[in-house]
């Protein structure tokens, strides 16, 4: 029995549907419910940047997250596989009239991702402030919070539509397989037959 803790939402649906095509059977969680229990496995359904913690607690064995995540928590887990699905970058906005300004001692920049953010800027050497925001991080700068954001782009439309473009790409994203230590060494087997049965179906 494996447990696999999922995001809420696309990346979910997309990684049962890839487990639906391997064991060819549903897995569908009932309305609100957000525990779907089978006789192979456990799935958790939890938010995007809670996965790598139910993982690394050992809530899960297995959890699915984004790489910019991952970059972003640091934690001691097991990076086993690209699912190559939620894919999107990590990217630098400004407002369209605005640009770095080398001369500026410092900038103030709006994230979720406060440690991609801090070294971003610090491996360029540009003293930046970092404002720690939970979400429509694409406001900050319309409204005059800061010079510049640091935050996920998959279409470009919610830049776009706020008068916002991309300054410069950080990393490219998208939905890895993770596990914790523990469970990679006792569980070891069925992981890695998952693993080998998981490459076969993940999308080119
Ligand atoms: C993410 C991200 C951007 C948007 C980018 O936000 O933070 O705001 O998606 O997508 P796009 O390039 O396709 O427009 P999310 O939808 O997770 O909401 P949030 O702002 O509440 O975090």
């Amino acid at each position: 029995m494996l447990s696999v803790a999922l995001p809420k939402g696309r990346i979910a649906d997309e990684t049962l549907g890839l487990f639906e095509n391997i064991f060819e059977k549903k897995f569908i969680f009932e309305d609100r419910k957000l525990i779907l229990k089978d006789k192979d496995f456990t799935f958790l359904l939890v938010r995007n940047q809670d996965v790598p913690v139910y993982v690394l607690h050992q809530a899960a064995d297995l959890g699915v997250v984004g790489l910019d995540v991952l970059k972003e928590k640091e934690l001691d887990l097991v990076d086993l596989l690209d699912l190559n699905i939620g894919k999107c970058k990590v990217c630098v906005g400004m407002k369209n009239e605005d640009h770095l300004d080398p001369d500026k001692p410092s900038i103030k920049v709006a994230s979720k991702m406060e440690n991609i953010a801090r070294k971003h800027f610090s491996s360029k050497a540009i003293a930046a402030e970092i404002i720690k925001l939970y979400g429509s991080i694409e406001l900050a700068p319309i409204v005059g919070m800061c010079d510049a954001i640091v935050d996920i782009v998959e279409t470009g439309t919610t830049m776009k539509q706020n008068g916002l473009k991309v300054v410069e790409t950080i990393m490219d994203s998208s939905a890895h397989l993770i596990s914790n230590k523990n469970s990679f060494i006792s569980k070891k087997e069925e992981i890695l037959s998952l693993y080998e049965r998981l490459a076969k179906v993940i999308p080119a």
